[in-house]
């Protein structure tokens, strides 16, 4: 081992010596995500990109709906007074969820994520799932009320789980209309919730199926932030046709508590 050490030694001096002699690159601290995502709502409150402009990547992909669009034509260029908001952010993935919800001019209930260039510093992608009347059990209002009771303050950083363990329970969710034992995988909590479009229900267990699909959920893009315990997933619910969807979990303890969904 020790005629190991110099070279392993020479070694770690280069790398310190590289990573000393570059600019800071990396960062995609929850400051600069949940700034980005700040300029996003603003950009949405005035139906403008305004200052979000000034940080998206040149060749930008804007996507609503689980499809490739225009911002002009789409969500995004109304401006929607913001009733509710709540962002999470992944400083692995370098992304952020944002949930709205607008009662007027028009109602919606808008699930976002956004993602960065690796360092950070800009946007590459803005990807909405944006619901409003006539999507599955729409009332934005009703919808708010629910929400606006929960509380998705931090977890305790000594009662964190772990992005592993949340992915693993919002995949094993949206599993189950695709695979009859993935309904045991979900670690249901007690209590937990699920606000489903505007229905609420209670436990999250109610409804929930147990397989029957041959086509699994897909297109899934995640955003996990464990220090609000919570997996947002977009996805495409293949299992029940070709639904654009949000589905965000919020975990306590390794347990589910809330569920909340956008589907169109
Ligand atoms: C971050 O990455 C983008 C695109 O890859 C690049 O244009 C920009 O200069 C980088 N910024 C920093 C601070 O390194
Ligand atoms: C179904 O779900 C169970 C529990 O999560 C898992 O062990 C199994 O691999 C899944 N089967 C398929 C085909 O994905």
């Amino acid at each position: 081992m020790f005629c190991f050490s110099p070279s392993i030694g020479a070694i770690l001096s280069i790398v310190t010596i590289i990573s000393f002699s570059l600019p800071v690159v990396a960062d995609c601290s929850r400051d600069v995500l949940v700034a980005a995502a700040d300029s996003y709502v603003a950009a949405q409150t005035n139906g403008q990109l305004g200052d979000l402009q000034n940080i998206l990547a040149a060749n930008y992909q804007y996507q609503e709906n689980n499809k490739a669009a225009q911002v002009k034509s789409g969500v995004l260029s109304q401006a929607l007074k913001i009733s509710h908001r709540k962002t999470t952010a992944d400083t692995v993935a370098c992304a952020s969820y944002t949930e709205l919800i607008s009662t007027s001019p028009k109602p919606y209930v808008i699930g976002t994520q956004l993602r960065h260039s690796s360092n950070g510093s800009t946007v590459t992608l803005i990807d909405t799932i944006a619901a409003t009347t006539g999507s599955l059990s729409f009332n934005a209002a009703q919808t708010l009320s629910y929400i606006e009771k929960e509380d998705w303050s931090p977890i305790d950083p000594a009662k964190r789980d772990s992005r592993v363990l949340l992915q693993q329970a919002a995949d094993a969710y949206l599993d189950m209309w695709s695979n009859a034992s993935a309904y045991n995988a979900v670690p249901w909590g007690t209590p937990c919730e699920r606000v489903e479009g505007s229905a609420l229900n209670q436990p999250c267990t109610v409804g929930a199926p147990k397989g029957g699909s041959s086509q699994r959920n897909s297109m899934r893009r995640y955003v996990i932030d464990e220090t609000l315990g919570s997996a947002d997933v977009l996805c495409a619910f293949t299992a029940v046709g070709n639904v654009a969807d949000s589905h965000e979990f919020r975990l306590e303890n390794g347990k589910l508590r809330f569920v909340h969904t956008i589907t169109l």
